[in-house]
């Protein structure tokens, strides 16, 4: 996932603000659940969130996820976000997160990942 941080993303100190990487990284964490278990997933449990460098106004904002061990319903996936100051073309890490999505079917009852069920990728 990549955009520009827009003005209206930023905290009382001029940067990025951290509820807003938060919903950067659910967002991103729910694409991948939903993608990878071919329907509606759900947050179940964040992990690890350290937020390493503040982000500016008009950086290229990257966030990337990856699934790196799914159990029977749920997937366990740890996600990262840099920024780049396109002016300067500096890259910094800002941001990682653990965080386990459960697949759920329609009613919100648990379903299993079936064949996608794998222990650990
Ligand atoms: C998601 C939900 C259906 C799961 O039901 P549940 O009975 O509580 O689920 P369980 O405790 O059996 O856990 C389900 C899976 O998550 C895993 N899990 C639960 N807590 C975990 C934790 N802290 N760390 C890692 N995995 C965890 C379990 O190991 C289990 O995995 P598995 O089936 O792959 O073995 C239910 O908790 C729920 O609806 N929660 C609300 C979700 C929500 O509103 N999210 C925010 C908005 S999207």
């Amino acid at each position: 996932m990549s955009f520009l941080a827009e003005p209206s993303d930023v905290n009382f100190g001029g940067h990025v603000h951290g509820g807003e990487v938060m919903k950067w990284m659910d967002q991103i964490g729910y694409a991948l659940a939903v993608k990878y278990s071919k329907g509606y997933a759900v947050t179940k449990f964040v992990d690890n969130i350290n937020f390493m460098s503040p982000m500016k106004i008009g950086d290229l904002i990257s966030l990337n996820a990856k699934i790196i061990r799914c159990g029977q319903t749920s997937m366990q996936i740890e996600i990262h976000v840099s920024s780049e100051n396109l002016k300067s073309g500096v890259v910094s890490e800002n941001c990682s997160c653990e965080m386990v999505f459960v697949a759920v079917d329609e009613s919100g009852k648990k379903r299993s990942l079936g064949a996608n069920s794998i222990q650990s990728k």
